[in-house]
């Protein structure tokens, strides 16, 4: 149980492949998903990747919940899954602007996928398989390419649209991730 000291982009580990969980419902299992958790919640983020607080694991966490601090977002189940794999069943993609906690302080336009299904595991083994869309895709979306070693500024297409958060958005905050 420990808030953990978040790696930054340009650090090699945040471009790995992180490997897959092999043990499920393992007190080393529980003790990272916890330090990601404290991470998560000390830093006001809606999700982070194992990478982040460098452990290359396939282990993402995630949640939104209404907040009156990101007017725009949609809620988001809080979510712990493992070894993910990710379908795109909408080829349309949808630009929305982006926060990580790798890169503090700066606001990205990205593109994502708008419909995708997810599927993988929580923490104790059980399968997750679900069909999203919007926000919460995205955020998926997001937490999944940390885990190949992708950050978003990596698929911004137009870097006009990469900036500092308070000179974009002075009077509005979007959640890191
Ligand atoms: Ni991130």
């Amino acid at each position: 149980m420990a808030v953990r000291p978040v790696l930054r982009m340009g650090d090699p580990l945040l471009l790995q492949v992180a490997a897959p969980v092999e043990q499920f419902d393992t007190p080393e299992l529980h003790a990272l998903i916890q330090d990601m958790r404290d991470t998560m919640e000390a830093m006001q983020g809606a999700g982070i990747a194992a990478p982040q607080i460098g452990v290359s694991r396939q282990v993402v966490i995630f949640g939104v919940k209404k907040n009156p601090r990101y007017p725009d977002a949609e809620e988001v189940p809080d979510t712990v899954l493992i070894n993910p794999s990710l379908q795109v069943l909408s080829e349309d993609m949808e630009e929305g602007w982006e926060g990580c906690l790798s890169v503090p302080g700066m606001r990205g336009l990205v593109p994502r996928h708008t419909r995708i299904r997810y599927t993988g595991y929580d923490q104790f083994g059980n399968p997750i398989d679900r069909t999203v869309s919007g926000f919460h895709a995205r955020v998926v979306q997001h937490e999944c390419d940390h885990l190949w070693g992708i950050l978003y500024p990596m698929r911004i297409r137009d870097l006009r649209y990469f900036g500092f958060a308070d000179v974009l958005f002075p009077d509005q905050e979007i959640p890191d991730e």
